[in-house]
């Protein structure tokens, strides 16, 4: 049977779409490619709280959190994320594609619901957030990108008699552009649909003390559920939603991914807890970092770059082609710097891009030089680049 298997992969070969892991190296590289933002997942403070809950709770949880495995530190970061996320509750799962593909699918329930739901739907979104609408069987209407006008016009057509669900990143991870908040709350309520926002990437940078988008709106006519995780800007691994009481009870009793599944390692709950406190102490850095985006942007946009409608600390450098975004990605690995290439089915077709992340550890001398790195490559694609200016 392995052959078949084989010919799959032969296929993507043949199609130059064939993954690999990435070479571990030796030396150390500028790198453009972590979601470690804050640069929390070595700090002190982090390692300090793991090893503090291994000692007191076990390295793991040893089982489900239905059976064995509730430790007070689980509720305590529960709690904490209720309070600033402004929810009656809060639960922790495992990774955030665990969450999202448990908690949506069963969000999505046909039966517990009473009828089929209709799921409005960034075309964007994460594949987690796909998962989870194919395996509920719910009636996925996708919308263009942030294209709010669409969705308006989408909902307008669909009868209210059936439940509907909005699906949304706040910052959304592969092209670092930003929710229009308002504009989707309003939509929700205006319909009465079920608003689900994840916040993968909003979380530690944007938002009241840096809890994510959602603490920017008033949320309280609609309802919603804000899923976030602790694996990008906090360092760590699992993911939270942040919901009313009674959906947390639901998810309880209804999702799989949490009550068949061993809970996290108290290690990692210590070491989210203590991240989760940093980071409302981060003002400061949240604001440098979105500055040094900024000039990034604009110097990636003076040398002709696509930057898309990025707005964060997530730049994409749209290059179109997936063999140009792997030779722009070899070449600055050449210059010792790493970014990722993204290609499709992760981007759609034709929008192979280079991600760069930036990260509060990165300074102005290291986008200095990635500019640089990419003058060559950038002069390959453009005809006539504008002039540059130093960044320094
Ligand atoms: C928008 C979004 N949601 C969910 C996830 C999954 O999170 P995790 O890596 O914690 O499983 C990711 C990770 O890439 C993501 O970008």
């Amino acid at each position: 049977m392995y052959h078949l298997y084989q010919q799959h992969f032969q296929k993507l070969q043949n199609k130059g779409k064939y993954r690999q892991l990435p070479e571990l190296f030796g030396t150390k590289r500028l790198d453009f490619s972590t979601n470690d933002y804050l640069g929390l997942s070595r700090r002190k403070e982090l390692l300090d709280a793991a090893i503090a809950a291994g000692r007191a709770y076990g390295v793991g949880a040893t089982g489900s959190r239905l059976l064995s495995g509730n430790q007070f530190l689980f509720e305590a970061l529960e709690m904490r994320i209720a309070v600033d996320k402004g929810t009656e509750a809060a639960l922790v799962f495992n990774s955030g594609f665990q969450a999202n593909i448990s908690v949506l699918s069963s969000l999505l329930d046909e039966g517990v619901l009473k009828a089929k739901p209709l799921v409005f739907f960034d075309k964007l979104n994460h594949a987690s957030l796909y998962s989870a609408v194919f395996l509920s069987g719910a009636e996925l209407i996708r919308y263009n990108h942030n294209d709010i006008d669409q969705l308006s016009n989408l909902l307008d057509k669909h009868p209210d008699d059936r439940p509907k669900f909005i699906v949304a990143e706040t910052v959304f991870g592969m092209d670092g552009d930003v929710l229009p908040m308002q504009a989707v709350v309003d939509l929700a309520e205006k319909h009465s649909a079920f608003l689900y926002l994840d916040e993968a990437h909003a979380t530690g940078i944007f938002g009241k003390n840096g809890y994510g988008l959602s603490t920017t709106v008033s949320l309280k006519k609609v309802p919603h559920l804000v899923m976030g995780t602790f694996s990008k800007a906090l360092g760590v691994s699992g993911a939270y939603v942040a919901c009313s009481e009674i959906l947390k009870n639901y998810f309880v009793n209804h999702s799989q991914g949490f009550i068949y599944s061993t809970a996290n390692s108290p290690m990692v709950i210590g070491a989210a807890l203590k991240a989760w406190d940093i980071v409302r102490t981060m003002d400061a850095d949240r604001s440098r970092l979105l500055e040094l985006a900024n000039t990034l942007r604009s110097q990636l946009q003076a040398l002709g770059c696509d930057v898309g409608t990025s707005a964060s600390h997530i730049i994409p450098v749209i290059l179109g082609s997936e063999d140009a975004v792997m030779e722009a990605k070899h070449q600055l690995l050449k210059s010792g710097m790493l970014v990722s290439a993204i290609r499709p089915p992760t981007v759609p077709p034709n929008t192979s891009r280079l991600r760069i992340a930036l990260t509060t550890q990165h300074t102005l001398q290291d986008i200095q030089r990635l500019v640089d790195a990419l003058i060559p490559l950038m002069a390959r694609q453009v005809k006539s680049p504008k002039p540059l200016q130093k960044v320094l």
